[in-house]
């Protein structure tokens, strides 16, 4: 068992996880709300398999959400998740971009973690942004 870690505080102190796992169906993608540190983040969550990747809901051409309406995510015919704004197609489940106006550049990552069939910020540090 592991815990929330003192840099992040989700809600009420250690205490809400992110979302069910059953409530993501294989390969679906979900945004969820999360204080991350100060700060309320929208975050992206992809299923895949029994893990749960994460990034910020923001995309790293122009800094706006990839959802075109709140939890609604494009998906190209090849699974790539595709910013509703300009179009930019990112894989899955790494979350770089393969194709559009930001090729190269990445989804910034939020470590989460799976527990007791939900999903929870992982001693949650959010990992560096990779530039490309
Ligand atoms: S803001 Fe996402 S492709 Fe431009």
């Amino acid at each position: 068992m592991g815990s929330l870690s003192d840099g992040v505080a989700a809600g009420a102190p250690g205490t809400a996880p992110l979302i069910d796992l059953a409530a993501l169906a294989e390969g679906g993608l979900a945004e969820v709300q999360a204080r991350l540190g100060e700060d309320e983040e929208s975050l992206i969550l992809h299923r895949c398999g029994d893990a749960v990747h994460a990034w910020i809901n923001v995309c790293p051409h122009a800094g706006r959400r990839l959802d075109w309406a709140p939890g609604q995510f494009l998906k190209s015919r090849e699974g790539h998740l595709v910013c509703a704004v300009h179009g930019a197609a990112f894989g899955l489940p790494g979350g770089v971009c393969v194709a559009g106006p930001c090729r190269g550049d990445a989804l910034r990552p939020v470590a989460v973690e799976v527990r007791d069939g939900q999903v929870w910020l992982a001693a949650a540090r959010l990992t560096s942004r990779t530039s490309g």
